[in-house]
């Protein structure tokens, strides 16, 4: 049977890091005078700089030699197509069916699903234009003023990330929220700013079974009663994105209010989707539809560019490079541009949840590491914060830095101060302080390399270009590393003891360990029982349960 580890690419990988461990990345530059313009790829609004690298040209030909060798062509192919490629979940994965804006059929289980796509998006279309234009009114007949999303995870960080990044495109009237901490504050504080008869609160919930989710729309539906009184519309103002059209109609949310979508839409995929709702009421359908476009064309980029030049893919063997061969543990991800602060929380998942596995397809485990810890947050910040470990710590951290070219109007000085701060960082962490001199202790070594990630601008289509880049570097890499990308199965088992410990902090169990017996009784002895939430029904056991 085929071993990654044992490969020729891979041991020669192996060879070439021991033979460039002490090259600098500043000697390419010198070396090769053309290192810019061959190491950095446009497509479409996007650009990518990925000169500094301690890579190579040996390195980088046996990293695509990497990605030749892998099932990647076929495993990309599949999942286009609609193959049963999460297999633990028995699943097929079509989040870019979502924005697939071609006009074939695309047909899974013998049924092409793009007319349910194609009607979804109109349902969108209809709802956002009636809110944004005043059409659709709430109890009193006032138009809504205040949407507040209520969801976790992916059904929260993505259309979360997207409306904060396209903030200044929102309708003048419309804000927005978003709830996604079960801890009661974070609803309590969104609600006391909130008028109910001008307030729509969307439940974005794939499962609609997802505990802090249920717990806070069941708060914001009694909030609603409480102060709009009992015979006011809970219809005109609760409307839910799920899978689960029954448990969304028994909470009380009207039937044609259920935005659907599909059990082969992955939680942390489904911006694209209905979970997409809260982006067309910020920004308008068009907008929506614009950001699936650049989704679309970044696609097409996957599917047909050479791997040479194909910028998910390089994007995922240098990640590869780094995990696998020099040792880093983390990913930084530093958007130098505000506007998307959201960003780095919204890869957090993409990557962590989809790659955080130990275990290959066939649940063999691997014995190479996997997918990095991803953090970060806005570069301005973040160099009076976390940088100095990046200049002169002991860890070794890639870096993706990330700003948009063109400024805004009358802010141009700011912007100006904005890139500048940006190129001077990636350029330090490339040459260090000792510049052609000698080395104190107290200078920075330099050699940290980064990829620079240049948008023309912060537009949907843009945006919508720049996550579905990160979603196949994330795919590829799990190809790679002959992993399943779309399960997730830690995050079920926390759920699934979540719910049983609230089900059993009446009777005393002794099912759980000593020290989360004891952690209960101090609970216990603040909670008075019947105060407590009813969590979903669990069973006892190893079983495992689809998200
Ligand atoms: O975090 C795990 C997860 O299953 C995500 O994939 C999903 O986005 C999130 O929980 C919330 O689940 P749901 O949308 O079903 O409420």
């Amino acid at each position: 049977m085929f071993q990654l580890t044992r490969s020729v690419t891979w041991q020669a990988l192996k060879g070439l890091q021991a033979k460039t461990a002490d090259d600098r990345i500043s000697d390419y530059f010198a070396a090769d005078p053309q290192r810019f313009e061959k190491m950095s790829l446009r497509v479409g609004g996007l650009f990518l700089d990925y000169s500094k690298h301690q890579i190579s040209d040996a390195v980088l030909d046996k990293l695509i030699e990497l990605a030749d060798h892998s099932a990647l062509v076929q495993r990309r192919a599949q999942m286009f197509s609609g193959d049963i490629i999460n297999v633990t979940e028995d699943r097929p994965v079509l989040h870019t069916a979502l924005r697939n804006l071609g006009e074939g059929p695309l047909m899974v289980d013998g049924q092409d699903v793009m007319p349910e796509i194609q009607r979804t998006r109109e349902q969108i279309r209809q709802f956002s234009e009636a809110v944004r234009s005043g059409e659709w009114t709430g109890f009193s007949g006032e138009r809504i003023r205040d949407v507040v999303n209520i969801g976790i995870g992916g059904s929260d960080l993505g259309p979360n990330m997207a409306c904060r990044a396209l903030l200044k495109q929102r309708h003048p009237e419309l804000n927005f929220h978003f709830v996604s901490n079960v801890d009661g504050a974070h609803i309590q504080k969104v609600l006391s700013r909130l008028d109910p008869a001008t307030t729509l609160f969307i439940v974005s919930t794939k499962t609609f079974s997802t505990q802090e989710t249920l717990l806070n729309a069941k708060t914001a539906r009694r909030w609603f009663v409480e102060r709009a009184g009992p015979d006011a519309d809970v219809g005109a103002h609760f409307i839910a994105a799920s899978t689960n059209r029954k448990a969304a109609m028994e909470f009380g949310i009207r039937e044609e209010n259920v935005f659907e979508f599909w059990a082969w839409v992955g939680g942390r995929y489904s911006m694209w989707s209905s979970i997409g709702l809260p982006i067309a009421l910020a920004i308008g359908f068009e907008g929506f539809m614009a950001m699936l476009e650049g989704a679309y064309a970044m696609d097409q980029h996957f599917l047909t560019a050479p791997t040479a030049a194909n910028m998910p893919v390089l994007m995922a063997l240098i990640g590869i490079w780094y995990i696998n061969f020099q040792g880093a543990e983390t990913q930084a991800i530093v958007p130098y541009d505000q506007a998307l602060h959201q960003l780095p929380a919204f890869l957090q998942q993409l990557d962590m949840e989809s790659n955080g596995k130990s275990v290959d397809i066939f649940g063999r485990p691997v014995d190479y590491t996997t997918g990095p810890i991803v953090w970060g947050q806005t570069g301005s910040n973040g160099q009076h914060a976390f940088f100095q470990l990046l200049h002169q710590g002991t860890r070794y951290v890639p870096i993706d830095f990330i700003a948009s070219l063109k400024p805004e109007a009358g802010m141009e000085d700011h912007h100006f101060a904005l890139l500048t701060n940006m190129l001077a960082q990636a350029n330090a962490f490339m040459e260090g302080s000792a510049k052609g001199g000698e080395l104190d202790p107290y200078s920075c070594p330099g050699n940290r390399p980064s990829s620079t990630l240049l948008l023309d601008e912060l537009t949907p289509k843009n945006l919508g270009a720049l996550i579905a880049l990160y979603e196949h570097k994330v795919f590829v890499q799990g190809v790679i590393w002959n992993i399943n990308s779309f399960d997730q199965w830690g995050v079920q088992l926390g759920k699934r003891i979540a719910g049983e410990i609230s089900e059993r902090l009446d009777a005393h169990s002794q099912d759980f360990d000593a020290s989360t017996q004891g952690l209960l009784r101090l609970v216990r002895a603040q909670l008075p029982t019947r105060d407590l939430p009813s969590a979903p029904p669990t069973s006892r056991g190893n079983k495992r349960r689809k998200a």
